[in-house]
């Protein structure tokens, strides 16, 4: 079982994303989805620069046309199939959020603990996905880094840490390779 909410430690254990294009109705309702991103942002920051906002992306028909465009405009050479297999995800999953990473100036905090702190957020914002009974997937793909789509998304210095897919598995989920503990766990000295 994946995602056993019946405890912390049970879910934790059994944590596991979806994929979105497996994912179906019912995604989180307005009140859910706010309710998930206000827990995404409790998340460890140093010096509370809160280096990470949220877009809601509501609009997919607008999403997908933004995709079209910046995947063309990066491949003008570009075939329809091509094109059809690169908009498909604009249309995945009930609910779709992309997660900006906001670097603010600081003299004290560096920008490796900002990105730490938003990467910390992309988690949070799984759980709390799950915590809600739902199924979540981060991914970036090639749009996270398209220049169109950042300036479509982003202010300024913003980059995309990842688009977020919400929603019902509508298929079974299944387990990935996990790491072996002996390989990534040691003791000093
Ligand atoms: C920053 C980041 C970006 C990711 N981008 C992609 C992606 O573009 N495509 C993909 O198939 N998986 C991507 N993944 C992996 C999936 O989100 C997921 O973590 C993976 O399938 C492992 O599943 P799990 O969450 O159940 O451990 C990304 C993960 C991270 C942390």
């Amino acid at each position: 079982m994946f995602n056993d909410l019946s405890s912390l430690p049970a879910y934790l254990a059994s944590r596991r994303s979806g994929k979105p294009r497996d994912m179906i109705a019912p995604g989180p309702d307005s009140a859910q989805l706010d309710a998930i991103l206000q827990l995404a942002m409790r998340t460890p920051d140093h010096g509370k620069l809160f280096p990470w906002r949220f877009v809601k992306i509501t609009d997919r028909p607008a999403f997908g046309a933004l995709l079209e465009q910046a995947f063309v405009s990066a491949n003008p050479d570009s075939r329809p199939a091509q094109i059809e297999a690169v908009v498909a995800p604009a249309f995945m999953a009930p609910t779709l959020v992309a997660l900006l990473y906001a670097p603010q100036a600081s003299a004290k905090i560096p920008a490796w603990e900002q990105q730490l702190s938003v990467g910390a957020v992309g988690m949070n914002l799984l759980h709390a996905a799950h915590a809600h009974g739902f199924v979540a997937s981060w991914i970036t793909g090639w749009a996270s880094y398209d220049p169109v789509v950042r300036t479509a998304l982003c202010d300024g210095e913003e980059q995309i840490s990842g688009f977020f897919y919400i929603g019902s598995p509508g298929q079974p989920l299944e387990e990935r390779p996990r790491p072996d503990a002996a390989d990534i766990i040691r003791s000093w000295p």
